[in-house]
């Protein structure tokens, strides 16, 4: 049996011991986390427990999803261990769950139930008194490609949440409840609220959309119908990168390995680069809208800064191993 000694880092930790008596050779790290867990009375995923001697954070779990033993971290008698406090959690998949949830919510509602508030012309209307939002006196119903738009993007949130809860196999079991309100801005926002309200409009032709009249899918068939093949080809396509991200991580284990074949072999993050594409084709039969764009546009540039880290990552992990290519679009990032 040895001591290890215990400190708050950060904020004070109520009942939190300042000294723990364990037995090394059996000692688990995750029995010292549900220890100190039990003592404090804070959920174990509110507390993240450091070395004193680096800082290096205690995990609980192998690669290849084994116990790590406290005896395997050199921790020796009277050691010292921080415990911090991150504050409340809430579930990694949750947080994804509510994020996409915002514009499957949301198109249908608006294409469906919406329109007659949203662009009438009435005063009462708040969104009428908005300079250029394309309000009128008589709505006509919506438009076949917009119809085709509105099931898109609703089946794309619904894939997400699909893979969110059954292929995904997520390395980290929480984040801090306030990341919600972070990360669901971004769909919530632009490819919930904004999309919904500017491919909807009353005149699809001139709200927001600036291709020449023969591009557009309403009357070129080659367009509404190619768009749809393209979203298919990189729905299907993202979706079985996200197998393969799958099949390296068994069950229950943190483990990570290198990706390839389908995608993998061209770029390093091709699940990203069939994300963008599958948005290009719903850019492509909303004529250029703009609020499609911006989405893209911000999901595109923190996807490549993703891809660019991850790059690094597999470099720095794997050294040789990992051959260096291209991260998300071929010859060119
Ligand atoms: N439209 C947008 O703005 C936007 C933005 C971002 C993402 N997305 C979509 O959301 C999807 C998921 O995004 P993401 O950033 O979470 O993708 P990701 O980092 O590639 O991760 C997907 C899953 O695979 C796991 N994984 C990744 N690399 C692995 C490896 N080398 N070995 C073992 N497991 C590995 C991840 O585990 P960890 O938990 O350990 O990371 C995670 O569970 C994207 O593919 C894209 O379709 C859309």
């Amino acid at each position: 049996m040895i001591s290890l000694k215990i400190e708050p880092r950060g904020r004070p930790i109520r009942n939190l011991p300042s000294s723990i008596e364990i037995d090394l050779a059996t000692c688990t790290t995750e029995s010292l986390y549900t220890r100190l867990s039990a003592t404090t009375g804070l959920s174990r995923d509110r507390l993240r427990l450091t070395k004193g001697s680096d800082g290096s954070v205690i995990s609980v779990k192998k690669d290849s999803g084994k116990d790590v033993m406290v005896e395997e971290l050199g921790l020796l008698k009277d050691s010292k261990i921080f415990a911090k406090d991150l504050g409340p959690q809430i579930g990694w998949r949750t947080v994804f769950q509510i994020e996409y949830i915002g514009p499957i919510i949301m198109h249908p509602l608006a294409l469906l139930y919406l329109r007659p508030y949203l662009y009438s012309n009435s005063p009462l209307n708040p969104l009428s008194h908005i300079p250029y939002f394309p309000t009128t006196d008589v709505i006509p119903p919506a438009t076949t490609v917009q119809k085709v738009l509105c099931i898109l993007t609703t089946l794309h949130f619904v894939k997400r949440e699909f893979e969110t809860t059954f292929v995904h196999r997520f390395s980290a079991n929480t984040m801090p409840f306030n990341y919600v309100f972070r990360n669901s801005a971004h769909y919530w926002l632009l490819s919930g609220l904004l999309m919904a309200l500017f491919l909807y409009t009353p005149a699809p032709t001139t709200a927001g959309s600036w291709w020449p009249s023969s591009l557009r899918a309403e009357n070129n068939p080659a367009v509404l119908y190619g768009g749809i093949a393209l979203w298919v080809f990189a729905q299907l396509s993202n979706f079985a990168t996200h197998m393969t991200l799958r099949s390296l991580r068994p069950e229950g284990s943190t483990k990570r390995a290198i990706p390839t074949g389908y995608g993998f072999d061209t770029v390093t993050c091709p699940n990203y680069s069939f994300e963008v594409l599958g948005w290009l084709a719903v850019w492509l039969i909303s004529g250029g809208n703009w609020s499609v764009g911006l989405f893209i546009a911000v999901g595109g540039v923190t996807m490549a800064k993703w891809a660019m880290k991850k790059e690094r990552r597999y470099r720095k992990e794997f050294g040789s191993a990992y051959k260096k290519k291209k991260v998300m679009i071929p010859w060119i990032l």
